[in-house]
């Protein structure tokens, strides 16, 4: 091969790989398979060893470049790196928005035409809207809103940088630092795939600064965490930690091994070629669009909205899509897209005006681990709970989280006295995530259960701990009044018994008393001596009557699962009930019996066997019959509806199907119809001169029909 064409070759390499990084990291669109890209790779590194001296820095091999440096050198910052004011309440977002309102009404820049105005199809689209019909809706929703015109952004939880490329090439990588002055991190920076090394296009100017997050997603997190684990290295609290430990690595061939993504959100300094300053853009949005160009991943979930209610709405709108993001947010920011109108506002002290964090409620805080105490399961599994000095999370003070088992504290290191990472995301129950060693004391204790328990803390019965589980039990099964009490509270539970009334502080009294020791004695319960408990009265004890005596006729299946038998949940017991079709016929049932039906494996057959070849278990089956309990056999699968929780969206004309035929045929066949597409539509059924709702089912990836594939869907 000649030199020239082996060039050629070389270049195409290099251009192809740079696409492909582009298209996983930024477009989140994957066109080749590992293998693929790793033969491309390959090939040019074989072509650039046999040729060195065409080794250029922006080549994809080049990533990895520098040796181990001594130290981050110091950075100071062309032009200064700003944080944000934070909000947490309503009230404070409506007070930014009324200061912003009246500084650009006094200053003539409110509603300026000219930068495209907002409109209702630049909504948070979780607006329910009445179906679209014609041109009175079309109108509606192109007609322009009043109040500022903003751009809604993620805040993202990881680390501010700032990239300097100068005629097109990444020169230089700094955090954040003061503000002024950050820390030099180009050959960490260099190795993410998210970063172009070269500003693709042509139309880059002599110097731009791209400012944005450095993150880990959540998933690539918990990958990074399970190999530190298997190499015996510790693992890291959170993805933010993660991504913070691996771009302060001194060797950048540590950071390249790590999954570290980039997103824009802003710029620094901007030049032409005769150092004069730019604005290439007239708004914020129209910026990130401009910055998209030259292949950075820009701010997704980016909204632009009008006034301090659709802030709101931006606002509770991601706060409800959060935990299905694939990284972490701490918050959303509002900036005024009008980038005149941002410079007339300007700053106070270090943060701008112009700008606004509204943050969730933090979900993790640190605070003290004051001891562990042991709490004993309905499977009597001994559990490990944490006690804290209490702390304010997630909008809740958490004064205990679970510590999962054993095996998970010694994993995590996490030690009484330790200040702890506590985690509290959603409804889930608060955990503690891990220690913060830094802090940790001298006199920090390690925690040994089988020490602190030998025996059962609640009856005293053995523990035990079989070969390869994770799990220390008590083995005194219903004798243990621990189990006993769980086992009720479950019995009670709304998808098992559903007794209302029959709460945790009663049970507790119940069991403790000795008046109740299994299910089938609170069917001797009567309304007299439940009065007698505290906090019990007449008409709450009567309720509580009249709801177990309710419970009296359960389906099958609700009774079996009110059992408690381990790895019997609620789906299995319905898959067994129905087989089965009565108590006897599944006590009597063998393992292999067992295994036939459908969906049951040998864990639950075993499971289900060794529950009832226990004399105790049968007694209490026969003495929840002798108490008059009556199970009916489950319902047959209802017909089901084949759209039966499926939200549709009509747009256009459809061939033959009128827009209320389609629509009458849709309801009556269980589904729902909106008028606009969200990610919780299941499809976009689109006819003729179907316009925005097609775009946007495009843009979320809802899947899109045609008039004769809804009635495939009908048929069903
Ligand atoms: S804009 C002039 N946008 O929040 C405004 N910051 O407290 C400068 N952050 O250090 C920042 N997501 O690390 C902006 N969409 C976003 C952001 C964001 C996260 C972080 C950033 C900054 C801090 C400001």
């Amino acid at each position: 091969m000649t030199d020239d064409s082996l060039r050629r070759e070389l270049l195409d390499l290099r251009a192809e790989i740079e696409a492909h990084n582009h298209r996983y990291y930024v477009l989140d669109e994957p066109a080749v398979s590992d293998a693929q890209y790793d033969r491309l790779m390959n090939r040019l590194q074989e072509i650039e060893q046999e040729h060195p001296d065409w080794v250029t820095p922006d080549s994809p091999t080049q990533r990895v470049g520098a040796s181990p440096s001594g130290h981050f050198a110091p950075v100071r910052h062309a032009v200064r790196m700003l944080s944000l004011g934070n909000a947490f309440e309503d009230q404070d977002i409506q007070a930014f928005d009324d200061r912003v309102t009246a500084i650009l009404a006094e200053s003539g820049l409110l509603n300026e035409p000219g930068h495209g105005a907002v409109t209702a199809d630049c909504l948070v689209p979780d607006e329910p809207e009445p179906p679209a019909s014609g041109d009175a809706d079309e109108l509606r929703r192109k007609a322009p809103i009043p109040g500022v015109d903003y751009v809604a952004e993620y805040k993202f939880d990881g680390l501010a940088v700032n990239l300097r490329y100068e005629q097109g090439h990444l020169v230089q990588a700094a955090t954040r630092g003061d503000g002024s002055e950050g820390e030099d991190i180009t050959a960490n920076i260099r190795t993410l795939r998210s970063v172009p090394l070269r500003l693709r296009g042509d139309a880059a100017p002599a110097v731009l600064e791209v400012r944005g997050e450095v993150l880990m997603t959540r998933a690539d997190f918990a990958r990074l965490n399970e190999q530190q684990l298997s190499r015996g290295d510790k693992p890291f609290v959170n993805p933010r930690n993660a991504a913070a430990g691996s771009l302060r690595q001194l060797d950048p061939r540590v950071t390249a091994a790590r999954p570290l993504r980039f997103y824009a959100y802003g710029w620094g300094q901007i030049r032409d070629a005769a150092g004069r300053d730019l604005q290439p853009q007239a708004t914020h949005a129209a910026m990130l669009d401009w910055l998209a160009a030259f292949g950075f991943a820009v701010s997704p979930g980016r909204r632009r909205c009008r006034g301090a209610a659709q802030l709101l709405r931006f606002y509770a709108s991601v706060g409800s899509e959060r935990s299905g993001l694939p990284y972490d947010i701490d918050g959303v920011v509002y900036k005024v897209n009008d980038l005149r109108a941002q410079e007339v506002l300007g700053f106070v002290a270090r943060a701008p005006r112009f700008a606004i964090a509204h943050k969730f409620p933090a979900q993790e805080e640190t605070t003290r681990l004051v001891g562990i105490e042991v709490q004993v399961g309905r499977t009597g599994a001994l559990t490990p709970v944490a006690r804290l000095q209490p702390v304010f999370v997630g909008g809740v003070t958490v004064t205990n989280a679970t510590l999962h088992n054993e095996d998970e504290i010694h994993r995590k290191d996490i030690r009484i006295g330790d200040t702890v990472v506590v985690r509290r995301a959603g409804d889930v129950i608060p955990e503690v995530v891990g220690p913060v060693l830094d802090l940790r004391p001298a006199d920090a204790l390690p925690f040994d259960l089988l020490a602190a328990c030998p025996v059962c803390p609640v009856c005293g019965s053995a523990v035990e701990r079989p070969e390869g589980e994770a799990i220390t039990r008590c083995t005194g099964g219903l004798f243990c009044p621990a189990q006993r009490k769980q086992t009720l509270w479950h019995a009670a539970s709304r998808k098992a018994l559903d007794i209302d009334g029959l709460g945790d502080k009663l049970i507790e009294q119940l069991v403790d008393g000795g008046r109740v020791r299994t299910l089938a004695d609170l069917y001797g319960l009567t309304e007299l001596e439940l009065s007698t408990y505290p906090r019990m009265g007449r008409k709450s004890a009567q309720n509580l009557v009249q709801a177990i005596d309710q419970s009296r006729r359960p389906p099958l299946s609700r009774l079996l699962y009110a059992l408690g038998i381990r790895h019997v949940g609620e789906t299995t017991a319905r898959d067994v009930a129905r087989h089965f079709g009565s108590m006897q016929a599944i006590m009597d049932a063998s393992e292999d019996q067992l295994l036939q039906v459908p969906d049951v494996g040998p864990v639950v057959a075993a499971s289900i066997r060794r529950f009832f070849a226990e004399a105790h278990n049968r007694e209490v089956v026969a003495a929840l019959q002798a108490a008059g309990v009556e199970p009916q056999a489950d319902a047959a699968p209802a017909g089901a509806k084949p759209l039966a929780g499926k939200t549709l969206v009509l747009t256009g004309t459809l061939p033959a199907l009128t827009r209320d035929e389609a629509t009458r045929r849709i309801l009556a066949a269980g589904g729902k119809v909106s008028g606009s597409v969200s990610r919780k539509t299941a499809w976009v059924v689109a006819g003729e001169e179907a316009g925005s709702k097609l775009a946007k089912a495009e843009e979320l990836g809802v899947a899109v029909l045609d008039e004769a594939g809804l009635l495939k869907l009908l048929e069903h």
